[in-house]
């Protein structure tokens, strides 16, 4: 667990064989002191460097919830597509994961997320079919986490298909994923700018 900068991290510490990124890149509302344009364009750059730094042959996989802009939609599969296309990465998949049962009409946020998976090299088994869509967040451990279920998943995902014995988190938060894969039987590496959040994961995880 580091207490760090991930961009600065991901650039100096270029992740090994065997080794997969599941994270959340953070939202404007996290990242106040950006105006939101200049917001955008650190989200494209962290998704680039979030997968620049994922080995070829592996995947960096996004949990994003798309907002409600001043009355436009911000569309941050579109972001981490920018952001990914232009580190060399192709999307292997894209799944819904449900916040809100279908049919129900949500204020704020979406009632969907985003489950995203990128690669540079690695290329999805076309008889090996997931689910497109996943019913069920799962419990989150605070409101900005990734939930418990859609964690299990892709954690299960990077392990069986893209080869991850360790998996590594650089927007780790309160550390949901290090967790979901200890727990799983991988090793975990997380990254965290937030002091008391790094330490409330390094607690998580002991
Ligand atoms: C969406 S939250 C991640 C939540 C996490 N998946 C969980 O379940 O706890 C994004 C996290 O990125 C952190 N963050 C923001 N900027 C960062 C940076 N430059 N380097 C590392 N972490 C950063 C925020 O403090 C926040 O905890």
């Amino acid at each position: 667990m580091h207490q760090a900068d991930a961009l600065a991290w991901l650039r100096e510490n270029p992740l090994p064989p065997g080794h997969a990124a599941l994270t959340s890149l953070p939202d404007s509302s996290e990242l106040r002191r950006l105006p939101f344009a200049a917001w955008r364009t650190w989200f494209t750059d962290a998704a680039a460097q979030t997968l620049r730094s994922t080995p070829a042959c592996s995947a960096a996989v996004f949990f994003q919830t798309d907002t409600k802009r001043d009355g436009l939609w911000v569309d941050k599969a579109q972001l981490v597509a920018e952001g990914a296309r232009g580190a060399g990465g192709h999307l292997l998949w894209h799944k819904i994961v449900c916040r809100a049962p279908a049919g129900r009409a949500t204020g704020g946020r979406p009632g969907y997320a985003h489950l995203l998976c990128w690669s540079r090299e690695l290329r999805d088994a076309v008889d090996r079919a997931t689910p497109d869509v996943l019913p069920e967040l799962g419990a989150m451990t605070w409101p900005r986490a990734i939930g418990l279920a859609a964690a299990r998943f892709a954690v299960g995902w990077l392990r069986d298909h893209a080869g991850a014995t360790a998996i590594v988190d650089p927007f780790c938060g309160v550390g949901t994923v290090l967790a979901v894969a200890n727990a799983m039987g991988l090793g975990a590496i997380g990254v965290e700018v937030s002091p008391g959040r790094a330490q409330r994961a390094r607690e998580l995880r002991s």
